[in-house]
Parts: C-alpha cells; structure tokens; sequence
C-alpha cells in the first residue's frame, strides 16, 4: 500500500498581538498569572473583517508552495474548525473557490483541537488507498470570536490562526505517516462547549443574553483528562510500530497550556527540548496549532529527514490522538 507522507508545511497568523498585559487591562487577571498557569505571554487577534477562510488560504499557499503543488492539482481538501466562516456551507468549500482548487471536494471536520490530526488521518487513508494523490489538511479557527471576553478563565487562553499540511504519497518507503491513533470520549462532552446556535438551543435574544453563543470549559477537569490520555496515546503509537520512547527526536503537540505539555513529556520522559513550543506566542490555536508547530519546526529546519516525529492532540468532545512520522 502506497505510504502517505506531508509533503509541505504553512502557517498563519493575524498581525494584531493581544498581550497579557492588553488583557489585564480588560479582566481581572496578571501577566503573573496567566504566564505561570499556562505558558502563554501573547495571543494574535483576527482584524476586522478577517474571517477563517482568509487565514486558511493563506497557510495553504504556504505549504501548496513548498509542496510544488498547484491549487488546481489537489484532490480533496479537508479544513479542521469549529470556528467556520458560516454555519453552512462548509468552510473547507469556501477555501476551495478561494484557491481555485476546481478538481478538490471539500469538507470540514469537527472534532476542536485534535481536528488536524483527524483530517491528516481522513488524508492519508485516501493516499494509501490511491483515491487521492494530493490532499490539503487545514486547522484553522477564529476563536476570538467564540470567547466571552469578560471571562477571565477562558479569553486569555485561546488566539487566531492557521496550519495547513499539504498530503501526498511518500517520496519512498522511508519516509512517511507511521500510524494514526484516534480516540473519542462523549460522555465527557460537557467540559468544554458552546452550547448555543445549534439545534438544543436555536440562535435566539435568550441564547445570546445567557451568553450560550460563548465558550464554556471546566478547565481543571480539561487538565486531568489531557494529562491522562495523552501520554497513553503516544506509548500506544510506540507500542504499534515497535518502537521506544528514545526513538522520538521530536514532539509536535497540539499546546494548549504548557503546564500540560511540560506534565506529559515528563510522565514519558521526554526532554523539553525535543518539543517545538510557541504558545508563549499564539496561546492555543485550537486545531490550528498543530500544523503551525509543524510548520515552525520543518522552516527552522529543525526536522531532518529520517526523524521520528511524533503528534499528538486533545480536544473537546474529548477527542484525541497521536501520530508517528518519519520525516
Ligand atoms: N486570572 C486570574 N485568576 C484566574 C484566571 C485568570 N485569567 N482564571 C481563573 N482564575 C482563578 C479562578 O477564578 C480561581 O479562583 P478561586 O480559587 O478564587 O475560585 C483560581 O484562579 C484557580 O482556578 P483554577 O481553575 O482552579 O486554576 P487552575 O490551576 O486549574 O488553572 C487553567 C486554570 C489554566 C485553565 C488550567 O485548568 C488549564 O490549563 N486547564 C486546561 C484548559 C485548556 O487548556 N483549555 C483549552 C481548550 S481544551 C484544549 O485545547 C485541550
């Protein structure tokens, strides 16, 4: 069966930077605080006007151009988001007419911050069956616009922005997507949602003034279980190819909170240094910050060919996962 393989690399970010300090000033919260709870110095905030869909193209001709592959050659093209331009039609489909990207069909999936890894899972089975040969994995959300910028414990975690993969068959047996591990866990769905704008609790003056068009977390319960699952993941991802955590030469995580990522290495017994971190700078992307890792590591040039990468995300629902690749 043919391997599949990530074939080139984007990311974006909006330009206006909303710090600690800028939040300080909105809530009743200290640089202090948020720094040494979750890692995060600054978040990027969308300009006006600036909806997923622009982020998204923009990554995308990124990692289209560092694959060499034209908009017009992609044959599926799967956008991670819980945060679309619309409702309906789909923010994947949106991104296509954009790119010029006539011969793709185009999705989203939604499964909040893993959702990269299960649209580069969704990828890459088609690579392997030969259904595909080129597929664009987008995450990109506009959470910004999700929080309650009056609460104190969601709005200083999350930020803007962008990742895309570009998916293809690898270049050689070598090379390419080890294994995928998905995983899913409903009964937890009520730790993290937006409960309103849906079919429950239709768009109304009710749902808007209980601030139900928002988000709400349990924020601790989030730690536990991430903390938990995600190191389980990766052993799980190890255990599979037969391979040991030693092999590992680097970690992309999805970051949600350092203090999770720090936690997690260490109950593995992974150095630090061998994970690319930049939530100090975008705080959490949702299932954008996957691919915007992967792509900062790949352009410092930290990735080299014949590393062993491994993924791994969580989100709500709770959904997660991990990924092993050799690059
Ligand atoms: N500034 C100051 N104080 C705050 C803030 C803030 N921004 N937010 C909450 N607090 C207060 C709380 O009100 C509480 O005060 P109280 O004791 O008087 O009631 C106190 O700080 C402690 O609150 P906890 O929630 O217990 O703090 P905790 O140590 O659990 O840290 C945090 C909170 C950072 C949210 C942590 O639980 C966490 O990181 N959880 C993971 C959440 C997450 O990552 N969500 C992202 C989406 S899901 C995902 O991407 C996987």
């Amino acid at each position: 069966m043919i391997n599949a393989h990530v074939l080139g690399t984007g990311g974006y970010a909006p330009k206006r930077v909303l710090t600690n300090q800028d939040l300080a000033e909105m809530v009743d919260t200290t640089d202090a605080w948020i720094t040494g709870r979750t890692g995060i110095k600054q978040r990027r905030i969308a300009a006006e006007g600036e909806v997923t869909s622009d982020m998204a193209v923009i990554a995308a001709r990124h990692a289209l151009a560092m694959a060499g592959t034209a908009a017009e050659d992609l044959d599926m093209i799967i956008v991670a988001t819980v945060s679309a331009d619309m409702p309906l039609p789909s923010c994947a489909v949106i991104l296509q007419a954009k790119l010029g990207a006539r011969r793709a069909f185009a999705f989203d999936v939604s499964a909040a911050c893993a959702g990269s890894l299960y649209g580069l899972n969704i990828a890459a089975q088609f690579i392997k069956t030969g259904q595909a040969r080129r597929v664009l994995v987008i995450g990109a959300e506009l959470l910004s616009r999700l929080v309650d910028w009056s609460d104190r414990n969601t709005c200083v975690l999350f930020g803007d922005g962008a990742g895309a993969m570009v998916v293809g068959p690898s270049p050689g047996p070598e090379a390419g997507i080890l294994s995928m591990h998905l995983h899913s866990d409903g009964t937890a769905a009520g730790i993290l949602t937006i409960r309103g704008g849906g079919s429950q609790y239709p768009q109304s003056e009710d749902v808007l003034a209980r601030k139900m068009d928002k988000i709400t977390m349990n924020g601790r319960e989030i730690y536990k279980f991430a903390v938990r699952v995600l190191p389980e993941v990766i052993l799980e991802a190890l255990e599979a190819n037969g391979l040991e955590v030693t092999d590992i030469d680097h970690i992309v995580p999805h970051q949600a909170n350092a203090r999770i990522v720090e936690s997690v290495l260490g109950r593995l017994g992974i150095p630090i240094e061998k994970c690319w971190l930049n939530l100090d700078r975008y705080g959490n992307t949702s299932s954008a910050s996957l691919p915007i890792s992967l792509d900062e590591a790949n352009r410092a040039g930290r990735l080299k060919k014949g590393d062993l990468i491994a993924m791994m995300a969580i989100g709500a629902g709770m959904t997660w996962g991990s990924a092993l690749m050799r690059w």
